[in-house]
């Protein structure tokens, strides 16, 4: 990457300013993914078991106080790898995990949403992270083969039984957030979006319309080759494309809270120094009319 204007000095999460989730956890709106610090294919521990310690720590030091993470993700290893690193935890420190998707071998995700398997699920993530509470509990995904009120209501359940503060959605529609809020509160949805990728366009929007934190997972795309648009206006503002990309969707919507994911402290500093720069009307404007392809995203 190169260097910019904006890595020039060391900047703060609190810089893009901040959302208050559920109506009570109050974040910086740029947070971090902790999906990159397990080894290859989201499985088993790190290679470098240190720096990925080191990567959670500094974003902590930088004023990230919002962590996404899952159970699956490693599986387990990033939950741990959390707690080794951060516990006791601040106090202003909101940990969004995940149940209902399992990773049964490196690349591979199975679905599994059912009743039993997320109490399960949520009593492993209590543990691993030395939580009485999880504060944002986030349905993976929906499971084709349960019904999507049936693990709604287990959570809900869960909830009442004090052991999830809040509850959020993970690769849904707007029906199945809909259908959820028929249940319980939905705090938060987590969909893949990014400059390079809209489809959740307007989930995006039926989330500000409803005050819901919209956590766009692979934020950056998965740091795949830049849009020419993106790097024009990299160019012109003295910062990367990616901190550019990181700079549309804050302005996007006020709902948005970013979770870009690094297994390595120098990207975790030149991602958070995005919350820095501000983006143009403009130049956001030219870049919101940009026609995009496909992604193939990975995960
Ligand atoms: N709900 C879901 O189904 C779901 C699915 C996927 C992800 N997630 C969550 O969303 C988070 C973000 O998604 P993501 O990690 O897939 O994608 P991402 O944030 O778009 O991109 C991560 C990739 O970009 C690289 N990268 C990060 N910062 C960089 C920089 N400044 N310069 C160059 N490369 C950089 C990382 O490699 P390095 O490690 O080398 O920096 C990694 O390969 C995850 O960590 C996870 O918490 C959720």
């Amino acid at each position: 990457m190169a260097k910019s204007m904006i890595n020039e000095q060391v900047h703060s999460a609190a810089a893009a300013g901040t959302f208050t989730i559920g109506g009570d956890l109050t974040v910086n709106r740029l947070g971090y993914g902790a999906m990159r610090i397990t080894g290859p294919g989201i499985w088993g521990p790190p290679a470098d078991e240190d720096s990925a310690l080191a990567t959670l720590r500094r974003a902590i030091d930088l004023g990230v106080n919002l962590v996404d993470t899952a159970d699956s993700y490693g599986p387990a290893v990033s939950e741990e790898l959390i707690a080794k690193a951060l516990y006791p935890y601040p106090s202003d420190l909101v940990i969004a995990t995940k149940g209902g998707w399992e990773r049964p071998g490196p690349g591979q995700w199975t679905h599994n949403a059912g009743p039993r398997h997320l109490a399960e699920s949520l009593e492993g993530s209590l543990k691993r992270l030395r939580l009485d509470r999880i504060d944002v509990y986030q349905l993976h995904a929906p499971d084709n083969v349960v019904s999507w009120e049936a693990s709604i209501e287990a959570l809900a359940k869960l909830r009442d039984q004090g052991k999830i503060r809040h509850i959020g959605v993970s690769n849904v529609i707007r029906e199945h957030v809909e259908r959820a809020r028929r249940i319980v509160p939905i705090v938060s949805v987590q969909n893949r979006y990014s400059f390079a990728d809209r489809e959740s366009d307007f989930i995006v929007d039926y989330c500000e319309q409803h005050s819901i934190a919209f956590l766009p997972w692979a934020p950056l795309g998965q740091a795949q080759e830049a849009h020419e648009a993106l790097k024009k206006v990299a160019q012109d503002l003295e910062a990367s494309p990616l901190q550019v990309a990181l700079a549309w969707l804050l302005k996007r919507s006020r709902v948005i809270l970013p979770i870009p994911g690094t297994s390595s402290v120098k990207h975790l500093e030149e991602n958070l120094a995005a919350a820095s720069l501000e983006l143009p009307q403009a130049e956001y404007d030219e870049l919101s009319a940009v026609s995009l392809p496909a992604t193939g995203l990975r995960d």
